[in-house]
């Protein structure tokens, strides 16, 4: 293509790109709860007294692991997985460092903290709001071979129209987003807790202490009770104890573990190769 046609197509692709981003309700980017800003400031000093000694102030971790990529932090809505670890604490895996309890945050603490957590997560899938003159620096050809080799894309997806069995079909997707919504839904795809969308869903497989199994989307999953939407649509709770064994499958876990551990050739290179999927 000539540079002035791609010229163009920049300037055509910024417009795009500004007017879905002004245009709130239209961008497919859900980072997850809305954020309440005051709520955000007080769990900020909740945190930086309690945790920052082993998280670090920016909840990237020291002693104690990085929260910004912790599976448990990307799971929590409003505290209720986050709070089940800061009211336990934890023994150390392997013999390694360990978190005390904090028995004596509230809820409502709690609450704060995690939404000065998740803030900081969108902050840190911000990265991701290039402005879209870099975006399209990327290879393509690299960016496929990445998705086909080093990224693992292509043991979920296919670039076909016709998705076998459990795949994932992104043939069209870049029809669907404009680049910075595609790079967003790549780092953050839908979120999955309750979603109505059942493949991106997590799903939960109860085993009550009789044996018998109970499996649907999941709902909820507190320290007490796990919800489910099972097959017939029904919600159901169960309440956990012993002989109680849940297991938790999100499909998007491989895209939470990967958030910030992209490099930016990467994330660019595969941006390019999924423009190439009109
Ligand atoms: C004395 C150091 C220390 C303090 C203080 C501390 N933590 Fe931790 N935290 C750790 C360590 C170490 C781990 C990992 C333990 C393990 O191996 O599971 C951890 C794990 C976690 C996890 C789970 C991460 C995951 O995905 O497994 C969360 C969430 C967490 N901490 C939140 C907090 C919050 C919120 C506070 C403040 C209220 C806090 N921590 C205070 C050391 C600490
Ligand atoms: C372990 C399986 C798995 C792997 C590996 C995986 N994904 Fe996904 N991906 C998913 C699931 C599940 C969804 C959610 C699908 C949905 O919402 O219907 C998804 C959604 C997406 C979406 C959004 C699709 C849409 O229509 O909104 C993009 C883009 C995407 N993935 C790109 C990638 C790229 C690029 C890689 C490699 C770096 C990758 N995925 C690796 C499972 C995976």
């Amino acid at each position: 293509m000539p540079k002035r046609v791609l010229l163009c197509l920049g300037v055509v692709l910024v417009l795009a790109g500004a007017v879905a981003m002004a245009q709130q309700p239209d961008t497919q980017y859900h980072p997850g709860p809305k954020l309440d800003p005051a709520a955000v400031a007080r769990g900020q000093k909740l945190f930086i007294t309690n945790c920052s000694f082993c998280h670090a102030a920016d909840a990237t971790g020291a002693s104690g692991p990085d929260l910004l990529r912790s599976p448990i932090v990307l799971r929590d809505q409003h505290g209720e997985t986050i709070g089940v670890v800061v009211h336990a604490g934890r023994p150390g895996a392997g013999g390694g460092p360990s978190m005390p309890a904090f028995s004596s945050l509230t809820e409502s603490q709690i609450g704060d903290i995690a939404e000065f957590l998740h803030s900081r997560v969108v902050a840190a899938a911000d990265r991701f709001d290039y402005p879209i003159t870099g975006v399209m620096t990327g290879n393509a050809a690299a960016g496929a071979a990445y998705f086909n080799g080093a990224g693992k894309c292509s043991t979920c997806h296919t670039v076909s129209d016709t998705a076998p069995g459990t795949m994932i079909s992104l043939a069209g997707i870049a029809g669907r987003f404009t680049p910075p919504n595609l790079l967003k839904r790549i780092a953050y795809p839908a979120p999955a807790r309750g979603a109505i969308d059942e493949t991106a869903a997590e799903t939960v497989k109860v085993t009550l202490p009789s044996g018998a199994t109970v499996s649907g989307v999941l709902i909820h999953q507190g320290e007490f009770h796990v919800v489910l939407r099972d097959a017939d649509g029904w919600q159901r709770t169960f309440t956990l104890g012993p002989g109680v064994q849940v297991a938790v499958h999100d499909p998007l876990a491989f895209h939470k573990q990967q958030i910030g551990k992209y490099s930016d050739a990467e994330l660019h290179n595969l941006l390019a190769y999924l423009e190439t999927l009109k």
